[in-house]
């Protein structure tokens, strides 16, 4: 009786021989000689995922959770150098024409409470009432850390690249909240509009709003003491129009 053949993977790695890698990447032989997906996958990284890489990859994707203040364990301390360093997965978001229009401010605790204040009296402005004020104040001043991007236009783009950049700001904006995830650091995306009360750009060691500047987002974070369930309104089936499975010729 033959051996049974070893199970294989598409991610698993091709076995190198004398500094070059062979085909015996533990896939079957392709008889029209096409690369196998683990192959194919050395042409865009020097090593192929392991398949419990690729699970983290696509379960960080799924699982990550935007999780507020009101949920941070208030004794633990995030590791700040973690988030300065998610920044470093930030910047490989796609750019259109590579305009890296991100720019990442990482606030200190003093930051922290003057962005506290500002958020203060954004809510006076917009007729929040006092004790509405007071307690988002101490939820804000209570942030155990605080990243705020923003979007570096520059004159000579036009609309639909201003347009891309802000794209790219959300993807890397993304790229950030993912690293921080598989990290253990949870994180929120906030647009309250902190950017029109005076003393937000200060803070941020501007002397007023810059010219060319979007603001993108105020990403809280810390270290979760529990995470919101998940939640979505509409399924796989609902946002995707598959032309492979229902065979449908192009209309006309
Ligand atoms: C561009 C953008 C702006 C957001 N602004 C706010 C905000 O101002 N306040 C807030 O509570 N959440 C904000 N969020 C977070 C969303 O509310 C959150 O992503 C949504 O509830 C889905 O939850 P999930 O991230 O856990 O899937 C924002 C998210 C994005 C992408």
């Amino acid at each position: 009786m033959k051996p049974a053949p070893p199970v294989t993977s598409v991610f698993m790695p091709p076995t190198v021989t004398a500094g070059r890698r062979t085909r015996h990447d533990g896939c079957p032989p392709r008889p029209d000689n096409r690369p196998s997906p683990a192959q194919a996958m050395l042409k865009l990284m020097k090593n192929v995922f392991s398949p419990s890489e690729t699970t983290a990859v696509i379960r960080a994707l799924r699982e990550r959770r935007t999780t507020g203040p009101l949920r941070f364990d208030s004794a633990a301390e995030p590791d700040h150098a973690v988030v300065a360093e998610a920044v470093e997965s930030a910047r490989w978001a796609p750019n259109h024409k590579r305009t890296e229009p991100w720019r990442f401010f990482l606030l200190n605790k003093d930051r922290i409470g003057a962005l506290a204040d500002v958020n203060a009296e954004r809510m006076r402005r917009n007729g929040a009432s006092e004790a509405n004020i007071e307690a988002k104040h101490r939820e804000w001043s209570s942030k155990p850390g605080v990243m705020i991007v923003l979007c570096q236009h520059a004159a000579e783009h036009d609309d639909i690249l201003r347009k891309q950049n802000y794209a790219a700001c959300a993807a890397a904006s993304q790229n950030f909240q993912l690293h921080l995830f598989a990290s253990g650091i949870a994180s929120k995306w906030s647009t309250a509009a902190c950017w029109d009360v005076p003393g937000f750009w200060e803070l941020l060691g501007f002397e007023g709003w810059p010219e060319l500047v979007e603001p993108v987002g105020i990403f809280s974070y810390g270290v979760p003491a529990s995470v919101p369930p998940a939640r979505r309104n509409l399924d796989r089936t609902e946002i995707l129009r598959n032309f492979r499975e229902t065979g449908d010729a192009p209309a006309g």
